[in-house]
């Protein structure tokens, strides 16, 4: 078959991001900041309390990590050793779902699984140790309203999570009975984190002039450092994912009705892995006809990622890619357009991420210059998908100009680990 060239190319140009939309949207998302800065209730964005600053540095001694926000839980038995420096003493890690054999995640779990899981986790961790005290950091990578550095209370699950009984809890009130049903009342939660100030925080630790952090993984999301909450500095988590100013594509919509919480996240949705591949099924499908016309054919970011890498003249890769998901053989000149439909998506959420990014420093610089600064940016998008580092370069210096030399962009991996156990020394200083 051959693909509708007309129907292609208007798919093609509802994932295109103009020059002056992706300045629109950076204005917009400053535009909410400011207002969120002022009162949250007017803004599309949360602003959330970290009722943390920034780490000195200095920070010593040996924490446990609990890092909870994906499929995969974490944690981690972490020795800090100041100037930056750290040790990683003991990882363990278990997913929260394995197809066939339990979901911890689906609407037919319970929290006590699900938290019995993490004190499982943490049990390991210290290998049984049931004396020895231990201070423990929980990055939890979803919407929670803080009250102060320990407190935080799920506003709402995101990425599709839906086991009931945890949004409007205490998280750490959760945690604290799993640990005790297990008999470790010597480990003592004293910090809960979002992963985006877990990234701030691990990154400030190893290097100065980063104020914002950003995770793009199956989730979005970024926090920056607000020079004045309350008269002091402190790390405020945007929840961006939820950022509404957008102009949506109808494969974005038909994505967000059938969503778990439609309406919410939108900008998440348009950009983040978990909802990616499931873009690339739909405006797939329409290309090729299916009767079904919203047929999801399962791709993930990594199939993305794999027909994005294939720069091969036959685009064998693609056509390998397309025939195990669909079963449909795709002519080489269909295959060059499924690949212009992965890049054309996987570049809209590079540049719709980095207008977000640049709306905060527009808000952080107000009318002078631009600081020289690092992004700290964590998340297997941002990692492994091709080509997303230099769209967010190439956006960058778009939108900011010469101004862009001020800024890059540094990976920094595994950071929620890091910067959970960072919180817990910064909690007890
Ligand atoms: C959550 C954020 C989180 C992000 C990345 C989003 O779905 O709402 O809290 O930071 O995913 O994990």
């Amino acid at each position: 078959m051959a693909f509708d060239k007309q129907l292609f190319d208007s798919i093609i140009e509802e994932f295109t991001v103009a020059p002056e939309e992706l300045r629109t949207i950076a204005a917009d998302f400053r535009y909410d900041l400011k207002q969120g800065l002022a009162d949250p209730e007017q803004s599309s964005l949360r602003m959330l309390k970290s009722y943390l600053g920034l780490p000195t540095g200095k920070e010593q001694g040996e924490y446990l990590a609990l890092d909870f926000g994906g499929t995969n839980v974490r944690v981690l038995r972490i020795r800090l050793e100041g100037e930056g420096k750290f040790e990683i003493l003991k990882k363990v890690a278990k997913p929260l779902i394995v197809e066939g054999e339990y979901d911890y995640i689906g609407a037919s779990s319970t929290k006590d699984q699900m938290f019995g899981l993490l004190a499982e986790l943490i049990d390991e961790a210290v290998e049984g140790n049931h004396e020895q005290k231990y201070l423990l950091g929980h990055t939890f990578s979803f919407p929670s309203s803080q009250t102060d550095v320990n407190n935080a209370r799920l506003i709402i699950w995101t990425k599709e999570f839906a086991t009931p009984g945890v949004e409007g809890e205490v998280v750490n009130d959760l945690l604290k009975e799993a640990l005790d049903k297990r008999g470790l009342t010597n480990v003592e939660p004293v910090a809960v984190l979002n992963d985006t100030v877990a990234v701030l925080l691990s990154a400030a630790y190893k290097q100065s002039g980063t104020y914002i952090g950003s995770i793009y993984a199956t989730g979005h999301n970024t926090c920056y450092l607000e020079p004045n909450v309350d008269g002091v500095p402190m790390i405020l988590n945007l929840e961006s994912g939820g950022f509404m100013k957008l102009l949506p594509s109808r494969f974005d919509n038909v994505i967000d009705e059938q969503s778990e919480k439609p309406g919410e996240q939108r900008l998440e949705k348009m950009v983040s892995g978990r909802y990616m591949g499931e873009l690339y099924s739909l405006a797939l499908s329409e290309l090729l006809g299916t009767k079904d016309k919203w047929k999801s054919y399962g791709f993930t970011a990594i199939d993305l990622s794999g027909i994005l890498a294939d720069e091969g003249k036959e685009r064998s890769e693609v056509q390998k890619i397309v025939a195990e998901r669909t079963g449909v053989s795709l002519t080489a000149a269909d295959a060059e357009m499924a690949r212009d439909l992965a890049v054309a998506i996987s570049k809209r959420s590079a540049r719709l991420v980095t207008a977000t990014f640049v709306g905060i420093i527009w808000q952080l610089t107000g009318s002078g210059k631009v600081q020289q600064q690092h992004i700290a940016v964590d998340g297997s998008v941002y990692e492994k998908m091709p080509f997303v580092k230099e769209n967010i370069m190439r956006a960058l210096s778009e939108l900011l100009g010469e101004e862009a030399a001020q800024v890059d962009t540094v990976l920094d991996n595994g950071g929620s680990g890091l910067g959970a156990a960072l919180a817990a020394a910064m909690a007890r200083a």
